[in-house]
């Protein structure tokens, strides 16, 4: 049976799962958006707060670096399942096998990718929101020069409590340097098997991103600056 979300967003089929729920590829009865779209929809009560969160935290922000959410089921009402619908990014995650082999012995190419996820979270923490889960799978590959979307917000964490319907969770100022950890790690897995010497400053960089707190880069703009003067 056809499955149609929102009297709008028509299943065409499946692209996969995660801990939230299913996501499916949709079309756009509307014709507004006229390419593949993706679907992500709540599969139980917990699936149902991520998908909320995200879809708060998205609504909040628009930047190159961050997935644009094109729709989403109206957060306010009861509505099972909620769901949310992103653009499909046709190169799928940064944690592709396929993806990360483009990248051995390529410090340039991960200067840019990381570069492109700092300053996307620069204004992630602008809005005061910790993103928690900056993984190679939660940045997807979608233009043909290399551009990256930093996507999943499902973990995030606001600090402050907007009480914006689910989201009451708040974070403490130390929070934000959890997406330096988390970037850090991004870097060092991109880094892995290349030989080149080429990639001493992104080394020096990685160990004031990966290392226990009071020593760690406090601020994704200082990481952002360390990047683009590598
Ligand atoms: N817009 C998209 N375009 C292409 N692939 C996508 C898109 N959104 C998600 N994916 C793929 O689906 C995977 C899971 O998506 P996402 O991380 O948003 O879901 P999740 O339910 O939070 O799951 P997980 O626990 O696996 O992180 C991503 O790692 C990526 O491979
Ligand atoms: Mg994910």
């Amino acid at each position: 049976m056809e499955q149609i979300f929102g009297d709008r967003w028509k299943v065409g089929g499946r692209l996969g799962a995660g801990v939230s729920g299913d996501l499916f590829l949709v079309e756009d009865l509307t014709g507004e958006h006229s390419g593949p779209c993706v679907l992500k929809s709540a599969s139980n009560a917990s699936g149902g707060r991520r998908v909320a969160r995200e879809i708060v935290a998205l609504g909040r922000l628009c930047h190159p670096g961050i997935v644009p959410m094109l729709d989403h089921a109206p957060i306010k009402k009861p509505c099972a399942p909620p769901y949310l619908v992103l653009p499909l990014a046709s190169g799928g995650a940064l944690g592709d096998p396929a993806r990360l082999r483009a990248f051995k012995n390529k410090p340039r190419k991960i200067v840019a990718v990381a570069l492109q996820i700092a300053t996307a979270l620069v204004v992630v923490h602008e809005a005061e929101i910790v993103h928690r889960d900056v993984s190679l799978q939660n940045i997807l590959c979608h233009g043909p020069q290399g551009e990256v979307w930093l996507a999943d917000f499902g973990l995030c964490l606001f600090r402050l409590d907007h009480r914006a319907g689910e989201v009451i969770e708040t974070a403490k100022p130390r929070a934000f340097a959890q997406d330096v950890y988390g970037l850090g790690k991004v870097i060092e897995a991109l880094k892995e098997g290349c030989v080149c010497q080429e990639t001493a400053p992104l080394d020096r960089l990685l160990a004031t991103m990966i290392c226990p707190l009071p020593a760690r880069l406090q601020s994704m703009r200082q990481v952002a600056a360390a990047l683009a003067a590598i």
